[in-house]
């Protein structure tokens, strides 16, 4: 499948996870397969003050490319103006936000509330696209609310203002990330519109993400939370839908090994103290389901410095040497 004129390789791409999907964790779902990856959503409006930390969530790395950099707000102008700036970034595609349920995103007309208007959805596009030479693409839930539902029509509203590709989380905002998901509604999009669709919402196994596929007839599908702690599902699911092969899940101390990698990656893109303080969610990730994973998830949570984590990969492994 291609976006734009970039084509895309494997067979699922990482969703964008503010907080949680930072550049290092990107890079190590690269590594492992992931199609493409997306930035943690960034404010328009704080781009065109100069804010320093929505410039720092705009870095992209070589490594994780292709990467699209995703952008929030809700007025034409501005997004046009920040999707200039972050240009200097080289982002391969620019995605809009028109999904996140939070509050103070979705409160201030952003992310889902824009599919309470599809027109704007159409001029946020088009005017986006107007402002750069590389592809625009759009991230979209079922709808606003249970009794909102209009993917659809805003996909078709999208399409219209340019969008080259089309993100459909199958839940309404309303229902933030609480099951169940609808995939029919993905594939309700997919045939109502001509480009690339990507399907996303509860895949967390290389088994769901061909039912995903099968299901909706979807181009691509991504992945969000089943990726956390569990970066190598990517690879398990290009392998499973390429060769009917279920890959075993790497063992332990490669596991451990992976997340101190990430960690010492993000350590050095943002400094140990901030880098720790975030790798404390991602080590009780990594160590779910295993032997006394409760005790270690608590002491994930006072994890500051690398050698504390190290030190605490050591006790989950010799806690689960027959793993
Ligand atoms: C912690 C967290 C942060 C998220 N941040 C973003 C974001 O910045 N932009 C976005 O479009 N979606 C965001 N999402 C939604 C995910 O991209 C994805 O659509 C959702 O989690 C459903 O996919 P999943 O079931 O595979 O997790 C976020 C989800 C989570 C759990």
């Amino acid at each position: 499948m291609f976006i734009g004129s970039i084509e895309i390789t494997g067979a699922a791409a990482l969703a964008p996870m503010a907080g949680v999907a930072d550049a290092a964790f990107r890079r190590i779902c690269r590594d492992h397969g992931a199609a493409f990856t997306v930035s943690e959503m960034i404010s328009a409006k704080a781009l065109t003050y100069g804010d320093l930390k929505s410039q720092e969530l705009s870095v992209l790395s070589d490594r994780e490319r292709p990467a699209a950099i995703q952008l929030f707000g809700d007025d034409p102008d501005t997004l046009a103006q920040a999707a200039r700036l972050v240009m200097a970034q080289k982002p391969d595609w620019l995605d809009i936000n028109m999904g996140c349920p939070a509050p103070k995103i979705a409160g201030n007309h952003c992310g889902s509330a824009l599919m309470r208007d599809p027109d704007l959805c159409y001029r946020i596009v088009k005017a986006t696209c107007e402002a750069v030479d590389v592809p625009v693409t759009v991230k979209i839930r079922k709808g606003y609310a249970k009794d909102q539902v209009n993917a659809v029509e805003v996909a078709q509203a999208c399409e219209s203002g340019g969008a080259a590709a089309i993100t459909v989380h199958g839940r309404t905002r309303d229902q933030m990330y609480a099951p169940p998901v609808d995939w029919d509604i993905i594939r309700d999009v997919k045939r109502a519109v001509s480009v690339p669709i990507i399907g996303n919402g509860d895949v967390t196994s290389p088994q769901s993400a061909a039912a995903l596929y099968e299901h909706t007839g979807c181009d691509l599908i991504m992945i969000g939370r089943g990726a956390l702690g569990a970066p190598w599902l990517f690879s398990q699911v290009e392998a499973y839908l390429k060769h009917g092969t279920l890959l075993p899940t790497p063992p332990l101390a490669k596991r451990m090994e992976i997340l101190c990698r990430q960690v010492a990656l993000a350590a050095s893109l943002k400094g140990e103290r901030c880098a720790l303080l975030q790798a404390r969610k991602h080590a009780s990730w990594y160590m779910r389901e295993l032997r006394g994973a409760a005790i270690f998830r608590g002491e994930a949570g006072t994890i500051s410095t690398m050698e504390d984590l190290r030190a605490l990969c050591w006790r989950v492994i010799k806690a689960n040497e027959d793993e």
